[in-house]
């Protein structure tokens, strides 16, 4: 960070979502409700999965996982871009710019390889079932979160390292309302042609890699399904629909933000709020409303705590 001294650039302006007053209030509105909904869901997945002994498996961790990564998801740009909504002038220093393509693409690998993980494990449930719980144990869980992580911050630190020391010394100007890498880069005095390339294949092959993974092993999963089709299969099927829902949602947006990256209009701009405001509220919802076995587990926890406040 210290080798910007010969830019003159020390803060970024983001023009925001658009100068309307009325689509600004709107957006101020439901980003406020699904950032506190999101915050709230997925804290309650994570307490009810560690308070209750009956969602201590492989499946709950995973899920548990993906909602402390949702927890960032919702906390890395939109507390910001709820703060800046009014104000005229919305700037950003570069550390903060820098901090912010930092954990957007830290949080983007982990959630990658997390998704991969859950698909995996319902792999496993379903097509091997006898062998679920010798191949499925603690410590491959372990693994798959510790290998999360680390896929996370290798693909985020080897992004920085191409762009920490980009000079910026002309317009200071995002058409965004978060530090987004391809428009960053945009603004650094140099040719960045070469830089633009490496950057595009350095997400592209985490986000299509994972993407492919996933088709296909959904695609495995669900032809086992239909082979084996008994009563079981029905209660499969419902499970499936609801990764498969989340990883629709989750790739779908990002795919368009990032192959039509320059589009005139502000569709792009909108499914980039879409991204990061109510993609962390589905999965809770999706994943919890489907399911017989979480419903019951928070249930079980609104009690006790119910109780506890009688008892003190
Ligand atoms: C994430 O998964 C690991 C491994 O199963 C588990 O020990 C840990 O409690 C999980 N983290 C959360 C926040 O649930």
């Amino acid at each position: 960070m210290e080798g910007s001294n010969h830019s003159v650039v020390s803060e970024f302006v983001f023009l925001g979502l658009t100068t309307s007053w009325d689509i600004q209030l709107l957006v101020f509105v439901f980003s406020s409700m699904f950032f506190m909904a999101s915050m709230m869901g997925n804290s309650l997945i994570i307490f009810t999965v560690a308070s209750d002994p009956h969602l201590h498996s492989p499946m709950y961790f995973l899920l548990a996982n993906l909602s402390f990564i949702d927890l960032g998801v919702s906390c890395v740009t939109s507390p910001k871009m709820i703060y800046d909504l009014f104000r005229k002038h919305k700037v950003i220093s570069f550390r903060g710019c820098i901090t912010q393509i930092f954990f957007i693409h830290v949080i983007g690998g982990v959630e990658m390889v997390l998704l991969i993980a859950m698909a995996f494990d319902r792999y496993v449930a379903i097509c091997k079932p006898l062998h679920y719980l010798s191949i499925m144990s603690q410590r491959i869980c372990l693994f798959f979160v510790v290998t999360a992580w680390i896929v996370g911050l290798i693909h985020s630190l080897v992004q920085l390292a191409f762009v920490v020391n980009l000079p910026f010394c002309g317009p200071n100007v995002l058409d965004s309302f978060y530090c987004d890498l391809p428009r960053f880069i945009k603004l650094a005095c140099i040719d960045i042609r070469k830089l633009e390339f490496m950057i595009t294949a350095n997400s592209g092959f985490i986000s299509v890699g994972s993407f492919f993974i996933l088709i296909i092993s959904y695609t495995v999963i669900i032809s086992t399904v239909q082979k084996h089709s008994s009563s079981g299969s029905s209660k499969a099927l419902s499970t499936l629909s609801a990764h498969i829902s989340v990883v629709v949602l989750f790739f779908g947006p990002l795919i368009f933000v990032y192959t039509w990256p320059s589009s005139s209009i502000n569709i792009d701009k909108f499914l980039a709020i879409f991204d990061a405001v109510i993609t962390p509220f589905l999965n809770p919802v999706i994943y919890t409303f489907r399911n017989q076995e979480m419903k019951m587990a928070m249930k079980r926890v609104f009690k006790q705590l119910l109780s506890y406040r009688k008892i003190s």
